[in-house]
């Protein structure tokens, strides 16, 4: 049976009271794959929202760390700080940040090494801008990132990423990728895996879809062979929209 996980990227949105609710009203929902679910919320709600999600299957984190266990870098938030907070998952390498705030692949790097070494599920970010795509270099571009992202990991390591294939034209636009351009970009990171690894690994990955994924498109991207779910941002921050998403991957 296909694995799933439906990951809710809340950015940088939402106070505590909010977030608490969306917790109550999502647990509500009842839905038959609470372990294949998990909300990436901003630091200052992530004590909060694993609080209020006690005694459930689902997963919660947070949209970035320092790759450093502990130091003089002043604003940074560390690996033993977010593990303290009990988290299972942890966004690297979103292409926000890497387009504002100085990601490199070699931070990224990092980063999947310090969350691995600490038992956090890492969701990694890939994929391609609009000029890239449109000159036809989109599979070379995303390649690239992933050889330098899991660089030295070994395959015991690298099977546990999560991979979001994220195409910055459809993030936060309304602009979906078609369900066979983000198969057949989801299909190739699966196979460039693969390559790196075995064909074992490369089958036992979670690798995702992100990029304007709502209610009414979710179950024709989910349906894809090599889909195996989504990194939803605006549409993760209403609770009926989020688990409609969690409930299309349930019904396949
Ligand atoms: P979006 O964001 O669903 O609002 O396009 C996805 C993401 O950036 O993770």
């Amino acid at each position: 049976m296909k694995r799933f996980l439906i990951a809710g990227n809340w950015k940088m949105n939402k106070l505590s009271e909010d977030a608490e609710e969306f917790v109550r009203g999502l647990r509500a929902k009842m839905l038959p794959n609470e372990k294949d679910v998990c909300i990436l919320a901003p630091f200052t709600l992530i004590a909060g929202v694993g609080k209020a999600l006690e005694g459930s299957a689902i997963g919660f984190g947070a949209q970035n760390v320092h790759f450093e266990e502990s130091g003089a870098y002043t604003g940074e938030v560390s690996v033993p700080m977010l593990k303290e907070l009990g988290i299972t998952h942890c966004i690297v390498g979103h292409s926000e940040r890497r387009e504002y705030f100085n990601e490199t692949d070699d931070t990224v790097n990092r980063k999947l090494r310090a969350l691995l070494d600490a038992g956090i599920t890492p969701i990694l970010c890939v994929g391609e801008s609009l000029e890239v795509r449109e000159a036809g270099g989109e599979q070379t571009f995303v390649a690239g990132q992933l050889i330098a992202d899991f660089s030295g990991l070994p395959a015991a390591d690298a099977a546990k990423v999560v991979i979001a294939y994220e195409p910055i034209w459809a993030i936060g636009t309304g602009k979906t990728a078609t369900p066979e351009q983000a198969e057949e970009m989801c299909a190739f990171i699966r196979g460039v895996l693969s390559g790196v690894y075995d064909n074992a690994t490369g089958d036992s990955l979670l690798i995702l879809y992100g990029g304007s994924m709502k209610p009414g498109n979710a179950k024709e991207l989910l349906e894809k062979p090599d889909i195996n779910g989504g990194l939803i941002g605006g549409a993760s921050l209403k609770v009926d929209d989020f688990a409609a998403i969690a409930m299309a991957a349930a019904s396949l």
